[in-house]
């Protein structure tokens, strides 16, 4: 259970703390797709690898934009912000970054597929904040989803197929 800090925020606690538990696990989730980006950034090759090299760079910049903002937005409701490494490697479900495929076109689909499947699951986060009546967290996951979006056209234009 969340222990809250003192805070002026007026959000009812119980609620503060389900938003807390929720940005937490979205840093954590953030926390392994930046690893993982970062990995296909260092390990990508073939004849695109300059093009993915630096949007895969670019990506994980963004990628802890978010986790920074999602961590900080769990502190300004009280809570306490982030998990451990340890945390997130028994929590994010995204599964092991297969660190031996470093083949472009197949990288790239399964940083397609990293990013698709945080982007859905961010959408949602908006209308759950909503729902527990915060708009300004449901707002800033909006900021985060959109982003998430534009990065994931980035990375689906390269498809072939
Ligand atoms: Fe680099």
């Amino acid at each position: 259970m969340t222990t809250l800090h003192h805070t002026s925020v007026n959000l009812p606690e119980n609620v503060r703390e389900e938003l807390v538990r929720l940005l937490n696990r979205r840093v954590g989730l953030f926390t392994d797709l930046y690893v993982q980006t970062k990995l296909a950034h260092w390990n990508v090759r073939g004849p695109h690898f300059i093009a993915y090299h630096e949007l895969f760079d670019s990506i994980a910049s963004h990628l802890l934009v978010a986790q920074d903002s999602m961590a900080e937005r769990a502190a300004a409701l009280g809570g306490q912000a982030g998990m451990t490494v340890q945390a997130v490697a028994e929590e994010s479900g995204l599964g092991q970054w297969p660190i031996e495929t470093r083949q472009d076109s197949a990288v790239i689909h399964l940083v397609g597929d990293r990013l698709a499947r945080a982007a859905g699951q961010i959408r949602q986060d908006i209308d759950t904040a909503a729902n527990l009546g915060d708009a300004d967290t449901a707002d800033l996951f909006t900021e985060v989803s959109r982003q998430l979006d534009q990065d994931l056209w980035f990375v689906e234009a390269h498809y072939t197929e």
